[in-house]
């Protein structure tokens, strides 16, 4: 057992909560004496009493261990200053038989936060704990329907409106970073990321930056993303969309998606700004993501702008996937997607792929179940150590797609 420094204040905790609107007087709670020290009874205590007007202050210095779910869907205008760490147990088997679940990929939450006019802030963390999920799922995948090992999600709003989460730092969740459902306005500023496995055959799987699922409004400023999935990757119908100075390192990439994947519904994403983003070693730069297959569902991807990209040693730097999930080209092209691609602009876009599709640099291969069109490049500077000249491809696209590009359908990557 680890144990922690923990300052017992308890005669000066929790003595006051505020009313002033103006000035939030700071809630504190006990802090955790040891990685055991489950601190969620308090934890709850001090949010309501924080909430309608006040701030739950987590200092620094002191954890604060979190071991049962909780039900934080009754917000009404509440800050929590973060300087601390909130650290969640990983007791695999207590949170698999204990979480909020949702549908969509079989997600589950140690906890849910929802109302309206939440705000997250302070130079702490967020401590998913995720070695042990990452150990006992290594070799299992989360897009597999008989998966069965389902992973916590580190922060997830629904039902919410007005979120702003600043300054603090995102560790080791066991699965996805975040994920935003039913979500009006939600803006992250200054956050970073980090997921790391001290295991070698056992690495951070899916643990993507942003999700979200029917959200209006999502604002991504000056945040570093160093996780192995998605750095940020919308989700079914998600609209207004603003990233801007992003940094990913070693992810999926930028992805819009992906989508159609649940027969019979109608998935969309639409209106994005994403701007000066950097992205390192990664699999993907700046991807749209999209289901085929023999039983999806369908939609669009419309109006996103990606500028200013800069992309360094990345297999696929700028890439349109309609054969998602990992289906082969046979089974895609008797199934093709049914999600249309309409103006998508790759303004300002360069750097270097890892060569790992030869010369290839953007693949624009679209389905021919779908329509894709008002598809524009411009100012694309991407090189491949493979060799050069380095290559575009398009294929099924209506209209010019602004750059000079070779055509998929009579000569494949
Ligand atoms: C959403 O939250 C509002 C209060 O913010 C509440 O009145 C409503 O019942 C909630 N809706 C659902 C579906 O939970
Ligand atoms: C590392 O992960 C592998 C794969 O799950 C597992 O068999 C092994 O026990 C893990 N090592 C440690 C030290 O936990
Ligand atoms: C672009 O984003 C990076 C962070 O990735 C930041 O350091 C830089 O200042 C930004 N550039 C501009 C022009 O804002
Ligand atoms: C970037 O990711 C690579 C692995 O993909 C890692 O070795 C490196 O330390 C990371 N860099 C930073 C600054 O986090
Ligand atoms: C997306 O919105 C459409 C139109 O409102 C709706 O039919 C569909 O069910 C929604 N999709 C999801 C995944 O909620
Ligand atoms: C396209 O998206 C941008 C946001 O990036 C938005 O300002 C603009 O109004 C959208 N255009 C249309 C036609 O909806
Ligand atoms: C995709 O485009 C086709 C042809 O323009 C159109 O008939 C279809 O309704 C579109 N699908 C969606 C989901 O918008
Ligand atoms: C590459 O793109 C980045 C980000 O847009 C920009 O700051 C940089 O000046 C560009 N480099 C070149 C050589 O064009
Ligand atoms: C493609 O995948 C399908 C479904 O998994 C499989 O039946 C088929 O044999 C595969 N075809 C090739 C060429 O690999
Ligand atoms: C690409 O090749 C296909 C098949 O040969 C052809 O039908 C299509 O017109 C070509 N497209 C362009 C833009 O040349």
């Amino acid at each position: 057992m680890q144990f922690f420094s923990c300052t017992v204040f308890f005669l000066f905790a929790a003595i006051s909560s505020a009313s002033a609107a103006h000035h939030r007087q700071p809630v504190t709670i006990r802090c955790s004496k040891s990685d055991t020290d489950d601190v969620a009874d308090d934890f709850l205590q001090g949010i309501k009493k924080a909430n309608h007007g006040g701030e739950l202050w987590l200092k620094k210095g002191e954890t604060y261990v979190i071991g049962k779910k909780l039900d934080l869907s009754f917000l009404d205008d509440i800050s929590v200053r973060l300087d601390g760490e909130i650290k969640f147990t990983d007791d695999v088997e207590y949170w698999q038989a204990n979480n909020f679940f949702y549908s969509f990929q079989n997600t589950i939450t140690f906890w849910v936060w929802g109302g309206k006019d939440i705000k997250i802030h302070g130079s702490g963390t967020l401590n998913g704990n995720g070695q042990r999920w990452y150990n006992e799922f290594a070799g299992s995948e989360i897009l597999d329907p008989d998966n069965t090992f389902l992973r916590p999600v580190l922060f997830l709003t629904d039902n919410a409106t007005n979120v702003e989460v600043s300054g603090i730092h995102f560790l080791n969740s066991p699965c996805w970073n975040n994920f935003f459902v039913r979500t009006k306005n939600i803006k992250f500023d200054g956050v970073r990321f980090d997921a790391t496995s001290n295991n070698a055959s056992a690495l951070p799987k899916n643990t993507d930056g942003f999700d979200s699922y029917n959200v209006d409004g999502l604002t991504v400023l000056n945040t570093e993303v160093n996780v192995g999935d998605d750095c940020f990757s919308p989700k079914p119908n998600t609209t207004n969309i603003h990233v801007e100075n992003l940094w990913c390192n070693g992810t999926h990439g930028v992805s819009m998606g992906s989508i159609g994947q649940y027969p019979g519904v109608l998935d969309y994403i639409s209106n994005a700004y994403i701007k000066n983003v950097t992205l390192l070693n990664g699999q993907n730069g700046a991807r749209l993501k999209a289901w085929a297959g023999p039983n999806v569902g369908y939609g669009y991807i419309s109006n996103i702008t990606y500028e200013d990209i800069h992309i360094e040693n990345t297999d696929n730097p700028i890439v349109l996937d309609q054969c998602y999930f990992d289906l082969n080209a046979t089974t895609c092209a008797a199934n093709p997607s049914k999600v249309n691609i309409t103006d998508i602009n790759f303004i300002n876009v360069n750097g270097t792929s890892s060569g790992a599709e030869g010369k290839v640099v953007v693949d624009l291969t679209c389905s021919p179940g779908a329509t894709c069109e008002g598809i524009h490049l411009e100012n694309i500077d991407l090189t491949s150590p493979a060799g050069s000249p380095p290559e575009i491809v398009c294929s099924n696209i209506n209209g010019d797609i602004g750059v000079r590009c070779t055509n998929g359908t009579d000569s494949p990557p």
